[in-house]
């Protein structure tokens, strides 16, 4: 009989290749290539997850399309990500790094699933005791929970076909291991068919399937982004180690949009909502500091309200220094070029440091002017007024350009206590200043460092 042959698989996108290389030939990244060592039971495998099950083609008439059945999973900041609560029947994985609060959320959410349908929450990192004491801590109700703790995917997938849950919570994806392929549990192969057994399950008997995924520290999934492709939903949890906001944010949804986030707050008593993330964003904000100035950006249909800070300092050697969280690096050092060449501060030889605070990622270019107050205000040692906020995007010759949904951010502004706000000149929409807050329009950015620092 001939050797069976291992396969090589990038750990990033899941491309297989025959030999182990030394960067993917499909997604380009470097040293991500693992090797998978022969699967004896890779046909059984396929047989179980080949979909949906033997159907012909059916006319598109014929097909029943009534809108898919929603829950509320009792977090309304999860609901808004999910777009509007869980669709019956999905599959969703939950993403983030370890120790971020994934298996906190999904003991949580069981509280109010819990009330009306059968929750089977299985781990395979826990044991049924630790889970209890941690949902006992949490205050969750017992009635119609059950918990499993199991890594065979064989004996999971028949607990459910048994027990027949309403929901299936599986922690994580990483720890469950079919038995018949001969990969390591969390490779890329086991992950891959453990995940289409589930999707099997749920699209097959109608149950919804939340999974955990352990993220690695480059940012993907570990095993990977392979599962992005195969479920309905990939929610991504993120925050700082040492700050207890954590963000989930969609990263896909087949059933919503995938621009809303939710914000939580890691406390004793597990992850509490924080309804209103412009006020948790900007509590401690240093007052009559140089190098911090107030924007706002759209996440999703909602106004937040974010903290920019840049620091400037002369490079103490030859080489400076430039780094950027949570401010997209080429755009903050496009702002730089920007703010050196057309708002005429002499800024090369300088370290240059910029930081969103409270976890927000801001990829949205009506933050730039918020930026360069920033930068400008920093480099002057200047403060910027503390009521005073900045919105608008800035061009490569340093013109201000209009921005969108300009009201609705304004009135964030306002509703938050800030009395003055910068705005571009020359606006597309009709701009209406809620009352009590100061427009102050700007053409360029040379007019906004004049006028502030
Ligand atoms: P956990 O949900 O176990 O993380 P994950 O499943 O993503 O790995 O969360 C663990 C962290 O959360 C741990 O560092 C402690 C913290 N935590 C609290 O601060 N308060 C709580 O009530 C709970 C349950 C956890
Ligand atoms: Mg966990």
């Amino acid at each position: 009989m001939a050797k069976a042959r291992s396969s090589f698989y990038c750990t990033e996108c899941g491309n297989e290749t025959l030999k182990w290389q030394g960067k993917c030939p499909a997604c380009g990244a470097w040293n991500t290539i693992v090797e998978q060592p022969a699967m004896e039971g890779k046909k059984k495998a396929a047989a179980v997850s080949s979909g949906l099950g033997a159907r012909s083609p059916r006319p598109m008439a014929e097909v029943e399309a009534v809108d898919e059945l929603r829950f509320n999973t009792g977090m309304s900041e999860l609901d808004r990500v999910l777009g509007g609560g869980a669709v019956k029947g999905s599959l969703v994985l939950v993403g983030g790094a370890p120790g971020i609060g994934k298996s906190t959320l999904m003991l949580q959410i069981c509280d109010n699933l819990c009330r009306f349908s059968d929750v089977l929450y299985v781990s395979g990192e826990e044991s049924e005791r630790q889970i209890k004491l941690r949902a006992q801590r949490l205050g969750i109700r017992e009635e119609r929970l059950y918990l499993y703790s199991e890594t065979n995917l064989d004996d999971i997938v028949a607990a459910v076909q048994a027990k027949k849950p309403d929901i299936l919570i599986v922690d994580s994806i990483q720890t469950i291991y079919n038995g018949d392929s001969s990969s390591s549990p969390g490779s890329v192969a086991q992950v891959k068919e453990c995940t289409m057994a589930l999707m099997h399950l749920a699209k097959g008997i109608g149950v919804t399937v939340f999974v955990v995924g352990h993220i690695n520290k480059e940012g993907s999934l570990a095993g990977p982004k392979v599962l992005e492709h195969m479920v309905d939903c990939v929610l991504h949890f993120e925050g700082e180690e040492h700050n207890s906001y954590r963000i989930l944010r969609a990263a896909k949804n087949r059933f919503g949009a995938t621009n809303e986030i939710g914000v939580f707050e890691m406390g004793d008593q597990g992850l509490a909502e924080v309804p209103n993330p412009s006020e948790a964003m900007l509590s401690g904000r240093p007052e009559n500091m140089p190098g911090s100035c107030v924007t706002c950006v759209m996440e999703g249909v909602r106004p937040v309200l974010a903290e920019v800070q840049a620091l400037l300092s002369p490079s103490a050697y030859g080489n400076s220094r430039r780094t950027s969280n949570g401010f997209d690096y080429n755009r903050a050092m496009m702002m730089l070029a920007v703010l050196e060449k057309r708002g005429g501060l002499a800024l090369s030889g300088c370290d240059f440091y910029v930081n969103v605070i409270g976890g927000l990622t801001l990829d949205e270019p009506a933050a730039d002017l918020a930026l360069i107050v920033a930068l400008a205000s920093s480099f002057r040692d200047k403060p910027v007024p503390f009521d005073l906020a900045a919105i608008g995007e800035v061009g490569l010759t340093g013109e201000l350009r209009s921005i969108n949904a300009v009201n609705q951010r304004l009135s964030e502004i306002r509703r938050l206590g800030f009395t003055k706000c910068l705005v571009p000149a020359r606006s597309s929409g009709k701009i209406i200043a809620p009352a009590g807050l100061n427009l102050i329009r700007v053409g360029n950015i040379r007019e906004a460092v004049a006028m502030l620092v």
